[in-house]
């Protein structure tokens, strides 16, 4: 069984998310792939399985409950620890191989499988990753029940319903800033920061209504306003204090070339994403700086088998 899984990018919503607020991703098209088939011992890319190095792949095994030996390959265009989900799309493409050796794929059951691999080996984290790179195309995460759902996702008392937004394309550059960051430190930084600061539900409550505001945007394919909202959710992520001076720089240098821009993910470094007005010239810039950006197009499949 072979399964490829794309990459995603969170347009707007990250943090705030984990707080019961919407957020909106799209898959995109960088992927990840896993094969597996039945063996007389278990390796991953030709190794011993190993929790230290391994503990996606292990946890997706154990959750969909496969105990026999397995061959298991692995590749991935996805830089880890970037803000492209890395791990989800590996956990996702994991998880869609394993159902599908026990003749049991069902694209929900693989969100909610991926989404709980996730949540053992990272903490606290929200279903995004896991259910964009599942669903494909564009998606709305949120803890009321909107048009269009696709799954519920129910962990510890708390919701998510996973609904789909249909999006014109929308031409995106995406550029890792070179820094990785990772969630769960961001994640904790978050949390600090709203513990002790009476405002920080409000600043996580205004990037819950930016969310909220961009699906017409989105759906209309207005650029002038979707910049907008995207430089206004900077804004309050740096607030919260997951900026980093790399990404900020980036943003600065294209700024006069792009209708807005915005860390993509957990922040504190990862990547950009930037809605350009002229992408040549945002893509030149990048470069000239020792940046290899990328034109992202969005991936409307979502994971798939393969064979
Ligand atoms: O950087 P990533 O791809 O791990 O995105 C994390 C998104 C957060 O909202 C910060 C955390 C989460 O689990 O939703």
């Amino acid at each position: 069984m072979i399964s490829k899984a794309p990459a995603k990018v969170i347009l707007f919503g990250e943090h705030a998310v984990v707080y019961g607020q919407p957020a909106i991703s799209m898959a995109i098209n960088l992927h990840s792939t896993v094969e597996m088939d039945y063996s007389k011992e278990t390796t991953i890319d030709g190794l011993k399985p190993d929790f230290k190095y391994h503990s996606y792949i292990l946890k997706a095994l154990e959750i969909v409950g496969i105990e026999k030996n397995l061959r298991i390959r692995t590749e991935s265009m996805i830089e880890s620890s970037s803000g492209l989900g890395s791990s989800a799309s590996i956990s996702v493409a994991t998880v869609s191989s394993a159902l599908a050796l026990k003749n049991s794929w069902k694209r929900n059951e693989i969100a909610k499988m991926a989404f709980l691999t996730e949540h053992n080996v990272q903490g606290r984290a929200s279903p995004v990753d896991t259910s964009t790179i599942t669903a494909g195309g564009c998606i709305i995460v949120s803890s009321d029940l909107m048009d269009n759902a696709l799954w519920k996702i129910n962990l510890n008392e708390r919701t998510w319903y996973v609904s789909r937004i249909e999006i014109n394309e929308l031409n995106l550059i995406v550029v890792f800033s070179g820094v990785k960051g990772s969630t769960a430190v961001q994640v904790e930084k978050v949390y600090n920061f709203v513990s002790k600061n009476s405002f920080g539900m409000e600043i996580i409550k205004k990037i819950g209504n930016i969310s909220i505001q961009s699906i017409k945007e989105l759906e209309t394919g207005d650029v002038e306003k979707i910049g907008e909202l995207m430089n206004e959710n900077n804004k309050l992520l740096s607030i919260l204090g997951v900026g980093h001076e790399k990404t900020n720089e980036i943003i600065e240098s294209v700024m006069h070339y792009s209708y807005g821009a915005k860390i993509t993910g957990a922040g504190g470094g990862g990547s950009v994403i930037i809605l350009p007005k002229d992408e040549d010239r945002v893509m030149e810039i990048l470069e000239s700086k020792g940046y290899r950006p990328f034109k992202a197009k969005m991936d409307r499949s979502g994971v798939s088998l393969v064979q």
